[in-house]
Parts: structure tokens; sequence; C-alpha cells
């Protein structure tokens, strides 16, 4: 992994210095309770340097905290650049001279990142410090990508109206927050292996602590950033039972790489990997699992990626909803995600196609071909991704990417929803990038979360729609014949996907109604269970 890589790469030494991020911070800035060194002892964090830190909109002043470890005097200047969109910002300030001795005693000080508010944007600020050693001097960036909004930042929650309506912003950055919390999870979890390796003289608690976070973290960022937008600021109550709650939920997640034994490969894109195994519990009881991993020479984005969406449903319990069972970053090797699986569970969309006779995505064809998929069944198999998908509304998580690939089914045609972690690099077909650098599953998406990046209910709502023709037409490409480019302006233009040949038009009328224009219009999931139901009642009467 180049993390680990980097880190073999630089036996620098600086000043006998301490410069680090200490835990309340974190925990503001990123909501990991560990502390970040990028200077610890004198050894430079070059992995945590290089990070880009996001600051959300909510935040206005970065506190970093540093102390000398040597007597001798050690002379410091300091110096922040707005780097882009100055007009977004007014001159940030220290709460410091710009030029002094880094003191021997642990001292905090503070930069504030003021917002014009005249203009949106992200605004990317380098704060240098440059710290003298006799003849020599070494100067660190830290850099930082400031939210600011066009208007003051609301506080925090709004708990009137739907509690499930966040913006657009709001996703976005809160995505954007999240992402940057796995990699620094990462960059934390390196230093712990770093300082290991290294077989430091003193047993540093914190140093554990961080490298124990390292899995669960990033699953805890993760599931809270995912959906709807937390209080970026908590009490100290809340930050204390969130703790807790961390450290549990570590010793249920990270697993030991030892008990896992991969079987077979069940499907492989071109860096994710999914395998068959089992795992071992502590009492020596097997069960089947799928591991999802990346290949050695996947990218850090890749990996942030998996863990981010392989966490997406942690700590979700339902029959209808596959959650992970464990993860492992431990060993410098592949992080991978464990899956509780069952021998006959297969991916939805390879079931679908195999019921065509088309098989994808590796050893997935070595299963007898199912039985012909009725009506009825498709209408059962709907109501079940309806009820996973009702309970994760109910936990206040959107899923955003609810699709046949996304799914597994059983021999009884049981349907779960699972994550969508791997899925882009497993079904690369079914995900676009519109001239930025996001892969979305454009054919998949409502209309505002397609031109707006806007997430709501009703949006997974039209996906549930996109599924139900999915199922139908046993997989087919949905809008097989747009260019992804031009599917916003189709869909504006008020074309929808065509009716089924085989299906029946009472259901083809349900899905035409999850793809209304406006997510008010649409059903709600309560609505479409009671006419899913009424109409497989129906369905059993004539058979
Ligand atoms: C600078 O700000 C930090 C954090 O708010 C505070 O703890 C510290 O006392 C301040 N230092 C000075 C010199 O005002
Ligand atoms: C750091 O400060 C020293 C002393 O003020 C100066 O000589 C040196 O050029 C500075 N280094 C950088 C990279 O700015």
């Amino acid at each position: 992994m180049k993390w680990f890589v980097l880190f073999l790469m630089v036996p620098v030494c600086f000043a006998h210095l301490n410069v680090y991020l200490s835990s309340a911070e974190v925990w503001r800035l990123l909501g990991l309770t560990a502390e970040l060194f990028y200077v610890r002892e004198g050894q430079i964090n070059f992995y945590a340097l290089n990070f880009v830190v996001p600051v959300p909109a909510t935040i206005e002043e970065l506190h970093f905290t540093w102390q000398s470890l040597t007597r001798r005097p050690l002379p410091y200047t300091l110096h922040v650049e707005v780097v882009s969109h100055q007009e977004a910002m007014h001159t940030p300030e220290f709460n410091i001279t710009s030029e002094g001795f880094v003191p021997t005693e642990p001292q905090t000080w503070q930069v504030t990142l003021p917002c014009t508010h005249v203009v949106a944007a992200e605004v990317d600020i380098t704060i240098s410090l440059n710290v003298s050693t006799g003849s020599s001097s070494t100067t660190l960036h830290f850099r930082r990508r400031k939210i600011c909004l066009k208007e003051a930042p609301r506080p925090a929650v709004r708990v009137d109206t739907i509690p499930h309506a966040p913006t657009s912003a709001d996703i976005f950055y809160a995505g954007a927050g999240c992402a940057g919390g796995v990699l620094l999870i990462a960059a934390i979890g390196a230093a712990a292996c770093r300082a290991r390796a290294r077989k430091l003289r003193r047993a540093r608690s914190d140093e554990q602590d961080a490298h124990a976070f390292l899995p669960d973290s990033s699953c805890k960022s993760a599931a809270s950033y995912t959906s709807y937008r937390r209080p970026t600021s908590l009490p100290a109550a809340a930050a204390e039972e969130r703790a807790r709650d961390l450290q549990q939920r570590i010793a249920e997640l990270t697993i030991q790489r030892c008990r896992v034994r991969l079987r077979s490969v069940a499907m492989e894109g071109t860096f994710g990997r999914v395998y068959r195994g089992t795992y071992a519990d502590e009492d020596g009881r097997e069960q089947e699992v799928l591991v999802k991993t990346v290949a050695e020479h996947a990218s850090q984005v890749q990996v942030s990626l998996l863990l981010q969406e392989g966490c997406m449903l942690y700590g979700l319990h339902h029959e209808r909803v596959l959650s992970v069972l464990g993860v492992s970053i431990e060993d410098q090797t592949a992080p991978f995600l464990l899956y509780p699986w069952g021998s006959t569970w297969r991916n939805l969309k390879q079931f679908l196609l195999a019921c065509r006779g088309v098989t994808v995505g590796g050893a997935a064809g070595t299963a007898p071909p199912p039985p012909p998929l009725t009506t009825q069944h498709v209408v059962r198999m709907a109501l079940h991704a309806l009820d996973g998908l009702l309970y994760l509304h109910s936990q206040h998580v959107l899923h955003k990417d609810i699709a046949a690939r996304n799914c597994i089914v059983d021999e009884n045609l049981r349907v779960m929803i699972a994550d969508n972690a791997l899925s882009r690099d497993l079904f690369p077909a079914d995900y676009h990038c519109l001239g930025d650098n996001e892969n979305r599953p454009i054919k998949w998406l409502a209309l505002e979360s397609l031109t707006k990046r806007q997430f709501n209910p009703a949006a997974d709502v039209w996906a549930l729609g996109v599924l139900l023709w999915e199922l139908t037409t046993l997989a087919h490409q949905p809008y097989a014949e747009v260019d992804p480019f031009e599917v916003a302006a189709y869909l504006r233009d008020g074309y929808r996907l065509q009716q089924p040949a085989n299906c029946p038009d009472e259901l083809f009328a349900v899905m035409a109604y999850c793809w209304a224009m406006s997510p008010d219009d649409r059903p709600t999931l309560q609505q479409l269970q009671i006419f899913l139901r009424d109409f497989h009642t129906q369905l059993t009467r004539f058979v």
C-alpha cells in the first residue's frame, strides 16, 4: 500500500519537536478520537502532511498544538496563504506572533479562516511553519480546504419538516469530509505502524489507540456522514458516548486476517476482488463469508472508497439488509471487508443475467441456470428490497445506489440490500463520469440527484423503480440507447424507461410513478408497499 511505502522512504529527522492536533481538535474536524501527529519527537509524518484536510463550513478556526523537546531555543516562522478563491476568504490570522520560539510547554495556537460569504467556494489554504535548528531549517506545509458558503452556515441541525432533506451542499460537503476522514485515519494508522516498526523505546498508549481505531473509525465516519448531516460540534456527553460506542464497535468489527480463509474468486474487476471463503470465530466456529478487497495496485482513493462504502451499512441489522461483518487493515496488505454469506447466495444482477443465459464477472456461471421468473416472483423480490430500504430509511440512512448489482438473492428468491463497495469496478458499465471525476450510477439516479446532487428518500424510491424495471427485464441496461451525458435532458423532456414486453400495465404504472419529476410526486415506500402487496395478492388469486 502506498502509505506504508511512503513511510519507509522517509528517515527524516527534524528538530526535537512535537506538532500535532489534539484529540479534541481531531474530534471536532473528523469525528474521531485520536491525536494526529505531524511531527512526533522530530519524526515527520509526511503522510498526514500530504493530506488536504477538509474544514466544514461550521468551523472557523483551526487549532494546532506544539512543544519543543529541547532546551535550546527553536525559532519558528509561521505563514498562511490563501491559495485559491481569495475572494471567498478574508486574510486568515494567527493568535500567536508569526515569528518567535516554540515553547517547551505544550501550547495550542489557532488560525482563523474567516469566509467573506460573498461567494461559495472551497478555499485552499496552506499554513507554513518554518523551524530553524542551528544551521538548517525545515518548512512544513499544512494544507486545508475550507468550505465557504454564501450565507453564514445555519446551526447544524434542523428538526422540523422532513427529518431527511439535507441540501445538496450538505451532502456534497459531508461526503468530502468523509473521504478526508478516511484518508486521515489511514495516516493515523500508518503512523502507528511506523512507530511499531521502529520499536519505539517508550510505550505510548495513544499510539495503540490510533492503531486500534483504524478500521472502525473509518466505518464510524462513513456511517455518520453517508446520509444525514450530523451536528459538527457535539456536547461533551454525546462525544463521550460516541467515543465509547466507537470502542465497542472496534471490538465488533476488527477481525484477525488469520481467521479468514479465501476459497475462490467470486468476482473480479480491474482492482477489486471478491472472494468466497470462510471465517473462523474465536470459538472455532466456521462460517461462510464473502470478502471484498482490492488488488495491490489499487490507489488510496480506491482503498478509502472501499472502506467508506463497505461500512455504509455497518451496525444495521435486518433480514433484508446485508451489512458488513468485519474489517481488516492489518499488516500492510490490502484492507478487506467481510460479509456473512450463504452458500446459495448470488449477486442479484448476475442472477438476473443468468436467468437470461448471460454470465458476467469471473466464476459466477458455476451455478445451474435459475428457473424462469414469474411476475409474482418479481413482485415478491421487489417487496423484499423495499422492506430493506424501509428499514434503512427508518435508521436515517439513504442508500443512494439501489440497483440489482447491489442486492443479493438466495435460492428461495429472497432479496437483500447490500452496500455498493467495489460496484463501480465490478459493474463498470453501470457507472459513468460526466466530465467530473465522480463515477456515478447515472442511469439509476433521480433527476435531482443527477443534476443537483440532491439525495432524499424519494431519490431512493426512483432507484427502486429502476430496480423493479431491472427485475422485469432480467437486468437489461436502462436507457441502453441514451448517452450518459444526455440522460438528464432526456429525463427533463419527460422520457422514461420503456415498459418491458412482459410487464403488466399495473406494475409499469408503479415504476413510472417512482420516476415522477418532482420528489414530492413520487410514492412513499409505504404507499409502494401497500400497492405491491395488493398486486401480489391479486396475482396469487389467479394462480
Ligand atoms: C490561541 O487560541 C487557542 C485556542 O483557542 C487558545 O487556547 C490560546 O490560549 C490562544 N493563545 C493566545 C496567545 O491568545
Ligand atoms: C526558514 O527560516 C530561516 C531563518 O529565518 C531562513 O533562513 C530560511 O530560509 C527559511 N526557510 C524557508 C524554506 O523559508
